[in-house]
């Protein structure tokens, strides 16, 4: 008997605890999001391809989306939308600066766009992934689908990203250098 109400208790505890850590990683992924906000009309005004450019305009615009949505979970966990700084977002930022800065303007400049703008959305993949594992394993079943809907939409950016590295951008930036 003492058995079973002890692995009660920790299942309790561990159910807390994931709740605690999913409420702490949504605030972490609410500063990234935020901070991109700020980051990525500057990297559309560095950036020279039209379509690099009409890319991360789109992306502006999701990534408002994504963090309006952030605030629908927060409500839906009632909990208050915060947002805790996260490193790992800032490392990749602060490190893509220096990139693009040290590059070449032009076709070389907006491949290191592109690589810095898939390091963030590959981090937000991650995070997303992640946080809905989360909030599946606690039935939270309106944030799970507000998560998943993100996450499909930051592998989408990805994917667009790929293609104009693909298509136009890197082959271009080999010519450069000829
Ligand atoms: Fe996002």
């Amino acid at each position: 008997m003492a058995k079973t109400s002890n692995t009660k208790k920790v299942v309790k505890s561990a159910s807390n605890g994931l709740a605690d850590l999913l409420t702490q990683r949504l605030q972490s992924i609410y500063w990234a999001e935020s901070e991109l906000l700020k980051t990525l009309p500057q990297l559309k005004e560095q950036s020279n391809s039209q379509k690099l450019q009409a890319a991360i305009t789109e992306h502006i615009a999701q990534t408002q989306m994504h963090v309006t949505r952030l605030e629908e979970i927060f409500s839906a966990l009632k909990e208050k939308a915060g947002a805790i700084k996260c490193e790992g977002l800032q490392g990749i930022l602060k490190e893509g600066a220096v990139t693009i800065s040290q590059a070449e303007e032009g076709p070389v400049r907006d491949a290191a766009i592109i690589g810095a703008c898939q390091l963030v959305e590959h981090y937000e993949i991650a995070s997303y992934g992640t946080l809905a594992a989360y909030a599946k394993v606690l039935n939270e079943k309106q944030v799970l689908d507000l998560l998943l809907k993100t996450l499909t939409e930051e592998k989408k950016s990805d994917q667009i990203l790929s293609a104009i590295a693909d298509t136009q951008l890197n082959a271009s930036a080999t010519t450069s250098r000829a």
